[in-house]
């Protein structure tokens, strides 16, 4: 048996028949409806099947982090949604930063800021999330847990379902070649990510976004690894980006 090494990234694609090719959170449970108020999902209004693409999630009242391969022609963020196409509100993107460097290749720096064209009112359904700085990550090394993810992918490696309804799963990171510690982090087990959750987050102690969603690969039946960029690590690039464009 041969081991497929390529990582796909975990983006929700169609068939050319415009059926789903691909599913969501693997091993994971439903949320308890808005506990996670910084959850929005992604669509691309000039695609023929309007479909939640993506995750992401709400950093300020004008801005939303996901992955730099997320980026489409007409992107809208919806917010406040818990299952899908209920009492979900819409905002065009005004303009898109994609991270300069990032990679097709390894899926290195795969993180993108979403300016929104309007400023979203905070409430029970719709929060940010705080970011994890360089101080968040532990003295002696060790990778943060407890971690977890969200999202509306599918429900396994080869599923065919996608989700209406948010779900999450505990993911335990590892240290892998895959992921430089720099930059980014693996999890690896039964659970994690799957296609239609790149741009989510990796959410670990004192729920704060560690990651973004990026990557995964099946390693044998029933595991999988998968790959984030390490947020720390972007503070700067972040800072910049929503300091420079954020200001009025
Ligand atoms: C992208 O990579 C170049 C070359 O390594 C580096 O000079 C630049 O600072 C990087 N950009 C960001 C936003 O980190
Ligand atoms: C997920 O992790 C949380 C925090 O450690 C724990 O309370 C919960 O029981 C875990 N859930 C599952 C399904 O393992």
């Amino acid at each position: 048996m041969t081991i497929n090494c390529e990582l796909v990234i975990l983006i929700l694609a169609l068939t050319p028949y415009g059926q789903v090719h691909t599913e969501k959170i693997i091993g994971g449970r439903n949320v308890a409806p808005h506990h996670r108020p910084y959850m929005v999902y992604l669509k691309n209004q000039l695609a023929e099947e309007e479909i939640p693409y993506c995750g992401g999630f709400i950093l300020s009242e004008d801005f939303v982090m996901t992955a730099a391969h997320c980026q489409a022609q007409s992107l809208s963020v919806f917010l406040g949604s818990h299952k899908i196409g209920e009492n979900d509100v819409g905002i065009p993107v005004e303009k898109a930063f994609p991270h300069e460097n990032f990679s097709e290749v390894d899926y290195s720096n795969d993180l993108m800021l979403l300016k929104l064209s309007s400023k979203v009112t905070f409430g029970t359904n719709v929060g940010p999330i705080q970011l994890a700085s360089v101080e968040d990550n532990n003295d002696d090394g060790s990778l943060p847990s407890p971690c977890s993810v969200s999202g509306w992918g599918i429900k396994s490696w080869h599923g065919e379902h996608t989700s209406r309804i948010l779900m999450e799963a505990n993911v335990t990171l590892i240290e892998n070649e895959l992921c430089p510690e720099e930059i980014s982090y693996c999890s690896g087990g039964k659970t994690g990510p799957a296609q239609g959750d790149s741009g989510g987050p990796l959410v670990c102690k004192d729920e704060k976004a560690f990651g973004v969603v990026a990557a995964g690969k099946e390693t044998e039946p029933g595991h999988i690894i998968s790959k984030y960029a390490k947020i720390s690590a972007y503070r700067s690039w972040i800072n910049t980006v929503m300091n420079i464009t954020g200001k009025p």
